[in-house]
């Protein structure tokens, strides 16, 4: 089966993005309040859409069902190691979303292949993500696709 067809976003889908990544930050936030977005959020992200899209270092694919409807999207970078660790170069997945109607239906797994496939084209030596704990579907999805946990990121709270 083919499935909705994945393309590199294009500046038209700027909205769309917004629409998608506000999504999946309130949903994170719903499950992790430490996470939960400042007002000036998404103002932020559309600059960095604008750029992401521009730069070469950055990808960010759509998957668009009928040629008009951006249904998911994922996003990544190229980066540098640290310079004491083995990789040299780093992809970093930042987002994937897919709206909760096509979930479970191999989309988000179909994304991050082309991303990873996209990634080691830039020359990078591994592709790293960040998870939220809290989001156990998400854990879920990202083992079930083979990844495994590298390191964890602790947090202090003063009330504890
Ligand atoms: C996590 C997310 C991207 C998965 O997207 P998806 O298109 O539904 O995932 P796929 O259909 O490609 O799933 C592939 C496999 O991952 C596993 N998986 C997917 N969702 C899962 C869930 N909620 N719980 C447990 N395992 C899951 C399953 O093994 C699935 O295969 P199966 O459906 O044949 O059993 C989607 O649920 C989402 O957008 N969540 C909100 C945003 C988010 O948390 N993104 C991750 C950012 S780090």
């Amino acid at each position: 089966m083919e499935g909705i067809p994945i393309r590199n976003a294009r500046r038209g889908d700027i909205p769309s993005l917004l629409l998608l990544w506000t999504a999946m930050m309130e949903e994170n936030a719903r499950l992790e309040p430490r996470l939960a977005l400042h007002p000036h959020a998404k103002e932020h992200m559309a600059g960095r859409f604008r750029e992401w899209i521009q730069d070469p270092d950055h990808v960010v694919v759509v998957a668009e069902q009928d040629r008009r409807l951006v249904v998911a999207y994922a996003a990544g970078r190229v980066g540098p190691g640290t310079g004491w660790h083995s990789p040299l170069r780093i992809g970093e997945i930042s987002d994937c979303f897919v709206v909760p109607p096509r979930r479970r239906q191999g989309l988000a797994r179909r994304m991050v292949g082309r991303m990873c496939d996209m990634l080691y084209e830039l020359n990078v030596d591994t592709v790293r993500l960040q998870a939220v704990a809290a989001n156990q579907a998400a854990l879920g999805f990202w083992k079930a696709i083979g990844w495994d946990v590298l390191e964890e990121i602790l947090e202090y709270h003063e009330d504890a």
